[in-house]
């Protein structure tokens, strides 16, 4: 097994371990509330959605509300001010890192929907994305959680929370069509360094092409707008093994001497096959030294960039990709 995906698995039976561990706590101590939520979206909701299924209680707590350590306390408390006003300040810093202006909702949304980009100091990346599974909040559930964290030392305001398209995507059951509508207004020329940025987070360059320049792991993109609808440019980007156009199928390989490779089988005679890795160098095999093969579900796109960008460096790449005609 690749071992990032063991790292993976891993991790989410950690999250969903803590979670059951904290749940079982909770209810022997009494402290789940069973409340039904209002319609729609508001501060109540998310009061009861912390303290119950969104299972923020079994590691935040809120001033002296609670008593859960694994993550910051999110009241006031000896380790800080209130959440809406540390928001703030925290803001300040990622805009200061990102050079990109963030509000104190965004960071808020942020951490609950990317929780590992930025790491409160002295805590540990385990707080899991709220909006998948185990925890699997919908938007209008977020929104709430949102509206209440605001409400912690601020004024809850839900105009200002915009919640990133993944969010609804993840709801969205195989209806075969993925909604987009942009939060933001993405900024094209953000989107087009971002793109080209060896050191940034996404490195696309590194393996498409744009106008003559980039790399040829990954299909060219210089028309992509002009080929693919605006849903399937987005589904590439969050989800990219959903749909692998042909050409791009990964292979495992096994060799005689039981070496396990994969790679993108580009050129093959009856003799050889030439194997080419994510980080684009190829290789030659002699046929006679294989011993198995096998297409892949996976894709050599990176499945975790909607962890590694941010909302709104998300936008801008996706209003740059539409440039591309
Ligand atoms: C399994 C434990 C766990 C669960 C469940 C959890 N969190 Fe967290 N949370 C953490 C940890 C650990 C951190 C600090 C590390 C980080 O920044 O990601 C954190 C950080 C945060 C922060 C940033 C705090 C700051 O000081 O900047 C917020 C806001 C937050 N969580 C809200 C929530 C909400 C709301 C929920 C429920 C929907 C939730 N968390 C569920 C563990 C958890
Ligand atoms: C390690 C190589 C790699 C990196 C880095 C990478 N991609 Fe990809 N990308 C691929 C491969 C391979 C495919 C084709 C398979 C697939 O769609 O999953 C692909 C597919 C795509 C597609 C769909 C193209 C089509 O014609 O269907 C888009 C759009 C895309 N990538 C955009 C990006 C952007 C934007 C970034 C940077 C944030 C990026 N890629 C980073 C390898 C990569």
């Amino acid at each position: 097994m690749n071992p990032w995906i063991k790292v993976s698995v891993f991790v989410l039976v950690l999250v969903a371990l803590f979670v059951w561990a904290g749940e079982v706590v909770s209810r022997a101590s009494g402290s789940t509330r069973r409340v039904p939520l209002a319609e729609g979206t508001s501060v109540a909701n998310g009061e009861i959605i912390f303290w119950g299924p969104g299972k923020c209680h079994t590691c935040h707590a809120v001033g002296t509300q609670g008593s859960s350590v694994r993550g910051p306390n999110l009241g006031n408390s000896p380790d800080g001010d209130q959440m809406m006003i540390r928001a703030a300040s925290r803001a300040r810093d990622r805009s200061a890192t990102l050079g990109v202006e963030l509000t104190a909702t965004d960071y808020l949304v942020e951490s609950l929907v990317a929780p590992g980009i930025h790491l409160v100091p002295g805590f540990k990346d385990e707080m899991p994305i709220v909006y998948r599974p185990p925890i699997h909040l919908d938007s209008d559930e977020l929104t709430s959680v949102v509206l209440y964290l605001q409400s912690l030392g601020g004024e809850p305001d839900a105009a200002a929370i915009t919640l990133p398209p993944d969010v609804r995507l993840s709801h969205v059951a195989s209806s075969g069509e993925i909604p987009w509508e942009p939060y933001l207004d993405g900024d094209t020329l953000r989107g087009r360094e971002l793109f080209f940025d060896p050191e940034g987070p996404g490195r696309c360059a590194g393996c498409h092409r744009v106008g003559g320049e980039g790399g040829d792991i990954g299909p060219e993109l210089t028309a992509v707008a002009g080929t693919r609808t605006i849903q399937s440019i987005v589904e590439s980007l969050v989800a990219p093994s959903a749909s692998i156009p042909t050409g791009y199928e990964t292979e495992l390989i096994e060799t005689t001497d039981g070496r396990i490779l994969d790679g993108l089988v580009r050129r093959e005679t009856p003799d050889s096959l030439w194997l080419t890795t994510a980080l684009g160098d190829e290789r030659a095999l002699a046929v006679e030294h294989i011993a198995r093969r096998r297409t892949q579900e996976t894709s050599f796109m990176p499945e975790d960039l909607i962890d590694v960008l941010s909302v709104r460096e998300l936008h801008d790449l996706i209003a740059y990709l539409r440039t591309l005609e």
